[in-house]
């Protein structure tokens, strides 16, 4: 009903009409008013007394082999002395928000608050949230992008359960800090990645061995952002009246035969192991049933006295109940799935899916499939599972390191991803709240190194100063944004 609400309005604004047999086509029309939209980028430079994180460790271990080009993030597109030029390069584009996250290192070398905090760290954030703020632009901050402060990586990391008071400290340090002028918050960034990624758990300890390391992770990571959460709410939330999520990634899983029961029930499974089991357990105090029952069942024929698959006691399941203001949404492709007999990797494996891809798709420059309608699918799911504000906070398209400024098939993703975005909300109702495009410039990206290009601004690698240009999906996306949408062409 409200997706024919928005309908009318819709039809009111532009004076065009549709039916729901067209919905497969381009939707002109504007977002809601108050809608966001922005940029993200994640931090990682090494300056002024931040500790060595895991990620600096594992991107340097064995001369680089770990990374595609054998190149480090020490420098990347040194933002850490362009802060202000990217400043502008947002203003130009009249983005709302900068999305960028904050290096626990930096901020608490060790990852301990007792071992004092680098003050440099503190003054370097404060600069780039009162620049962001002099030119009008909503800093949206995310506290953990994978680069975890190596003195805690030593100690377990992720698989330590004395790492969330270690967050929990770290989290009151930030709010206390950067407070007063930030009031978007995320906790975490795509904790299903990091939590299956072998350079979370230090560089000679394969995530498949055993294979409850992921689940331990992801148990410390709930427990961390609802510890952050509540202490946000008791001591900031007050007098800072900020809004506080978690940024899931998603792909979306089509079934292969929407007419077969099975592969819907696939569909289902591979959605909440990828998307509930976080947003679950910080909205309902639990995993998903579908988690519980097949981990718990494997376990035991695995001949576990208990499932890998932990369980919150009553005093947890009160704490992170709740916990969040809105859930924070990362997209990028699409695959099919279909029921199987669990044999392909771990976590399929524990949720009987395969997946597959459509020939017929295209594929972006490094091989990620590229089907717009999938962004509506998956916004709708979660608007519908979970009833709560969606922020779309990264999506993008990834070329090859040859991409230059005429980025056509960035356009064209950005178009057709976008259009998406507004179909969720006209015709299904959901409440999508911001759009983030990943990524503001070409950037290091994890393992791929360098040799995958995300950014709307071209980074020349090679030259000193880093220069930036803008490709024209800079110049797309800017006028999608002065446009809050897709007016008519005249
Ligand atoms: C790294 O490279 C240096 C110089 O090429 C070489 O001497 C060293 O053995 C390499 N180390 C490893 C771990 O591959
Ligand atoms: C877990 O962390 C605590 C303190 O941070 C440390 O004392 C302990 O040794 C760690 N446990 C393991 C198994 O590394
Ligand atoms: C899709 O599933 C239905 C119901 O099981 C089945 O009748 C149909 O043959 C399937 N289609 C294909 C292409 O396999
Ligand atoms: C359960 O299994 C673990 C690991 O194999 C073992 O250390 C523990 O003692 C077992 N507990 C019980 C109650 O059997
Ligand atoms: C797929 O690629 C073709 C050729 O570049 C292009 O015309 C079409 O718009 C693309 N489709 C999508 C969904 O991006
Ligand atoms: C996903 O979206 C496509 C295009 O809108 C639609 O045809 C399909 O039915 C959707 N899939 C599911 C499972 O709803």
């Amino acid at each position: 009903m409200a997706g024919l609400r928005f309908f009318a309005l819709i039809l009111l604004i532009v004076g065009v009409s549709y039916t729901a047999g067209q919905e497969d086509d381009f939707l002109y029309g504007q977002f809601p008013d108050g809608f966001l939209w922005g940029l993200a980028t994640s931090s990682g430079w090494d300056a002024d007394g931040k500790g060595e994180s895991g990620w600096d460790f594992w991107s340097h271990e064995n001369n680089g082999s770990n990374i595609a080009d054998g190149k480090n993030g020490d420098i990347a597109c040194d933002s850490y002395n362009n802060y202000m030029a990217d400043v502008y390069l947002l203003k130009n584009m009249g983005a709302d928000f900068y999305r960028f996250s904050l290096s626990w290192a930096r901020i608490i070398p060790t990852g301990k608050l007792s071992d004092g905090i680098n003050p440099a760290g503190i003054q370097y954030y404060n600069y780039l949230i009162d620049g962001l703020i002099a030119n009008e632009i909503t800093p949206f901050i995310t506290l953990y992008h994978w680069d975890l402060p190596m003195g805690l990586l030593n100690e377990g990391g992720w698989l330590n359960e004395t790492i969330v008071e270690h967050f929990a400290d770290f989290s009151r340090v930030v709010f206390d800090a950067f407070g007063d002028r930030v009031k978007f918050w995320l906790t975490f960034n795509e904790p299903h990645v990091f939590c299956l990624a072998d350079w979370n758990y230090g560089i000679h300890d394969p995530f498949l061995e055993p294979p409850e390391k992921p689940y331990i992770c992801a148990h410390n990571v709930i427990k961390s952002h609802a510890r952050a959460f509540r202490i946000y709410d008791e001591e900031f939330r007050p007098s800072q009246n900020g809004q506080m999520g978690i940024t899931l990634n998603c792909d979306w899983s089509e079934p292969k035969n929407q007419s077969d029961p099975e592969h819907m029930l696939a569909m289902d499974r591979s959605v909440n192991f990828r998307y509930g089991w976080w947003a679950n357990p910080l909205l309902r105090g639990e995993y998903p049933a579908i988690m519980r029952e097949l981990v718990d069942a494997k376990s035991e024929a695995e001949g576990r006295n208990s499932s890998r698959l932990p369980t919150f006691d009553s005093t947890w399941t009160e704490i992170i109940t709740g916990t969040l203001d809105f859930l924070g949404l990362n997209h990028y492709s699409t695959h099919y799935v279909l029921p199987s007999d669990g044999l392909n990797g771990w976590m399929d494996g524990d949720a009987n899916i395969r997946s597959e891809r459509d020939p017929a798709w295209n594929s972006s420059g490094i091989g990620w499939s590229v089907v717009p309608w999938g962004l509506r699918n998956i916004t709708t799911w979660v608007a519908r599972e979970y009833q709560m504000p969606i922020y779309i906070t990264e999506n993008g398209y990834g070329a090859q390191e040859s991409d230059m400024i005429n980025d056509e098939e960035r356009v064209n993703y950005y178009r057709a991803y976008i259009n998406e975005v507004l179909k969720s909300i006209v015709y299904d109702g959901a409440d999508v709240r911001a759009y983030t495009a990943w990524s503001l410039m070409d950037n290091y990206e994890w393992t791929l190194g360098y040799t995958a290009r995300f950014g709307v601004h071209y980074v020349d690698f090679n030259h000193p100063a880093r220069p930036r240009a803008p490709k024209q999906s800079a110049i797309e996306l800017s006028q999608i944004f002065a446009d809050n949408g897709f007016p008519l062409p005249k």
